[in-house]
């Protein structure tokens, strides 16, 4: 279990190592804590300023302040200093208690020219220079928007499941090469990537239904029976938990027909980035899904899992619910905030159960309100809390 959180109470996400920045006391109680910003492209400059102020709102309620710094990183970068990360960027990061990010890229850097800079470039080399291995992305169907999904209400109703995603290895990070007329990407995992990863999906399964499924391709790819052969022997050490392996095209076809299945999902890279766009659709929208990027013990990052949205960028009406929660994520595994983190989450879902809706999740008939209506009421949400 990670380490008790600022006033003791147990994280929502039991197994994972401990990354909380020691909060700095400016006065007597008050805590401190430092994030690194990074807004990026599209909706990225939109949603990161609603999280502010959602964070803002629950440390006047619970007793700390949050200290920003910026950074640019994605198309951004580019244009600014021809690279899709600021010089330095790392380094300052890892000064910081947390990372927020916004999201990268636009078709304005779209290229298949290998030897352009690409803006997902700077995220990938962050979460490889950051060592961020584990990505959890919390699958949650909301009550409010039971009827707003193009699923049906009886199949999303309940879903509560989190998505491990293996970050910093597989075919993201392979040998490739584009050659004259053909291109290749390698699906590359040591035991050890494979290892640390399942570990870690093991000790979150340990405290929530004990039910962890693996996922891979084993009756393909070589790189999938090593996994199932390490997730075997992690196993083994886990003897309260369940695992069940289960092949990843079946998976996105059960992710569909029986969600309510799946509690601890681990998986490797490319699978996961796949499974888990699917997996958003649960909640009604991608709109609502946040992601947590966690390593051994350093700074982590916390971002929406959308993407930079171009089509919708700078017209105030892309949902901030998916970075609002993410903060809500930092505020657990990176502040030990456990309590200010629930009331995040509880205002986001008393929002929604009071009617705010942003396009992407109106159903038929709804009222649509903008992002600084929809930032509004959650704030509104955190003060009045019961949480
Ligand atoms: C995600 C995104 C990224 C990924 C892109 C922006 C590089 O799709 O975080 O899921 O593929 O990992
Ligand atoms: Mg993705």
């Amino acid at each position: 279990m990670s380490a008790a959180s600022a006033d003791g109470a147990a994280s929502g996400y039991g197994g994972a190592p401990s990354t909380q920045g020691a909060a700095t006391a400016d006065a007597a109680t008050r805590r401190v804590y430092t994030v690194m910003l990074l807004p990026g492209d599209g909706v990225g400059p939109e949603i990161v300023a609603a999280a502010q102020e959602v964070l803002a709102a629950a440390g006047e309620r619970f007793g700390f302040t949050v200290g920003y710094e910026e950074g640019v990183i994605g198309g951004c970068a580019i244009d600014a200093f021809g690279a899709a990360m600021e010089p330095g960027l790392i380094e300052r990061c890892k000064r910081r208690d947390a990372v927020l990010l916004g999201a990268v890229g636009g078709p304005k850097w779209d290229t298949t020219d290998p030897h352009t800079p690409r803006p997902e470039q700077g995220l990938l080399d962050m979460r490889k220079e950051l060592q961020l291995f584990a990505n959890l992305r919390p699958v949650k169907s909301f009550a409010a928007l039971a009827h707003n999904s193009t699923l049906r209400p009886e199949v999303i109703g309940g879903v509560d499941m989190v998505i491990v995603r293996e970050l910093t290895g597989g075919a993201y990070f392979g040998e490739r090469k584009r050659l004259p007329h053909a291109a290749y990407d390698t699906m590359y995992y040591t035991e050890d990537e494979v290892e640390r990863l399942v570990e870690y999906a093991f000790k979150l399964a340990t405290g929530r239904r004990r039910l962890l499924h693996s996922i891979d391709k084993a009756n393909v790819l070589e790189s999938s029976r090593l996994w199932r052969a390490v997730a075997q022997r992690v196993a083994a050490r886990h003897p309260d938990v369940e695992m069940r392996n289960m092949l990843v095209d079946n998976c996105a076809m059960q992710l569909v027909r029986e969600p309510r299945q799946f509690d601890v999902v681990c998986t490797e890279n490319l699978f996961g980035d796949i499974l888990s766009d699917e997996a958003g659709m649960l909640t009604g929208s991608i709109g609502m899904l946040p992601s947590a990027s966690v390593g051994a013990g350093g700074v982590s990052l916390y971002e929406p899992i959308h993407g930079s949205a171009p089509d919708i960028a700078g017209r105030g009406i892309v949902n901030p619910c998916a970075t609002v929660l993410s903060a809500a994520m930092m505020l657990d595994l990176s502040f030990g905030e456990v309590p200010a983190a629930r009331a995040v989450e509880a205002a986001v879902e008393a929002a929604l159960a009071g009617g705010a809706r942003s396009a992407d999740i109106a159903a038929d008939g709804e009222t649509v309100i903008g992002t600084q209506e929809m930032t509004a009421s959650i704030v509104r949400a955190v003060y009045e809390g019961t949480l």
